[in-house]
């Protein structure tokens, strides 16, 4: 089952900037952003149009957009929670949106102050904008092993989420695991229920590495025919509304694994490693990639 080529969604730029406690200006995202796509990432999640009050880091993410070089062949995806940030998101050119839902409620009140069905609505709305405008739409759902609130998540609760945000048109639905705490059973099991209803290869993972699974987790998806994972250049991030959430699993590491596995990715290791090195310097810590510290060490 395990494919022979995968794509990356480097969502670094977004997901890991938006946690991140300093201000980062927007010529050091957008200089991110190229070095990103130089190291041959094709997609690039490069900021968020969502309330500035509820998320400051996102704030310049129009400057990003309008003075980012774009390599052609990158998508350039944007994350928006309503009809106002895909607005937002179309007056700059972004290439995708990205929609985002929780499978559970206590997540989607924090998160988006609204209920799990309210979030679908306003998901509905951005589908319609954005197929008119010819736009596609990504879909995430946060919480899918377990929600920092409610605690375990039921398989089928899940499904149930991914299933009406697929139908309602989201072209690829990326299950987040926003607190990092799921194991590689409980994963298995979680893609085992979503895959009933929607194709496997509609389908993405989004690990955040709290607890030191993700790698084993995206084997374990790998092995249920998964093509598309989420991840961020240096392990950058976490999530704002889940305390004590670390960032997404590191680009790096996931490319290595790949690597390991004969399983294609168009990525230029070395290149990526140095893009991590540099923005971690630039944040005053070490890249949470151990790959990217054994190759500084080689
Ligand atoms: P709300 O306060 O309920 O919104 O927030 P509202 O509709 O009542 O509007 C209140 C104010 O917000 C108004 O301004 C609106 O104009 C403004 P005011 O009149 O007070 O001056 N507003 C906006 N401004 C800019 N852009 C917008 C926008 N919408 C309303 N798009 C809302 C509701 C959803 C907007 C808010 O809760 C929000 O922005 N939430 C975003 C939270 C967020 O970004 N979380 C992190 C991303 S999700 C994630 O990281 C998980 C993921 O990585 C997967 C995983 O790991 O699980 C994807
Ligand atoms: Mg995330």
């Amino acid at each position: 089952n395990v494919p022979k080529k995968v794509r990356l969604v480097e969502v670094g730029p977004r997901d890991g900037l938006q946690n991140e406690q300093q201000a980062i200006d927007t010529g050091t995202k957008i200089q991110l952003i190229e070095q990103l796509a130089a190291a041959g990432l094709g997609y690039i999640e490069a900021g968020a149009f969502v309330n500035p009050k509820w998320v400051p880091q996102m704030a310049g993410s129009a400057e990003v957009f309008e003075q980012l070089k774009r390599a052609e062949h990158v998508t350039y995806a944007a994350l928006v929670p309503n009809l106002q940030g895909f607005e937002r998101a179309l007056a700059v050119n972004a290439s995708e949106v990205a929609v985002f839902c929780a499978a559970s409620e206590a997540f989607t009140q924090k998160n988006t102050n609204c209920s799990i069905e309210e979030s679908l609505q306003r998901a509905a709305a951005v589908i319609d904008a954005a197929t008119t405008a010819g736009i596609k739409v990504r879909g995430y759902i946060s919480c899918v092993v377990g929600c920092p609130y409610e605690g375990a998540i039921d398989p089928a609760q899940v499904a149930y989420v991914a299933k009406r945000l697929f139908d309602l048109g989201c072209y690829e639905i990326s299950l987040g695991d926003t607190v990092g705490v799921g194991t590689p059973i409980a994963v298995s099991q979680m893609l085992a229920a979503v895959s009933d209803n929607i194709p496997m290869d509609k389908l993405a993972v989004h690990f955040h590495d709290t607890y030191g699974q993700a790698l084993a987790n995206i084997l374990a998806a790998l092995q249920l025919g998964v093509a598309v994972i989420d991840s961020s250049v240096a392990g950058l991030g976490g999530c704002p509304y889940a305390k004590g959430a670390s960032g997404n699993v590191a680009t790096e590491d996931v490319v290595y694994l790949l690597d390991g596995m004969g399983i294609e990715h168009g990525i230029d290791l070395p290149q990526l490693a140095s893009t991590g090195r540099w923005i971690s310097a630039l944040l005053g810590r070490a890249p949470a990639s151990k790959v990217a510290q054994a190759l500084a060490a080689d």
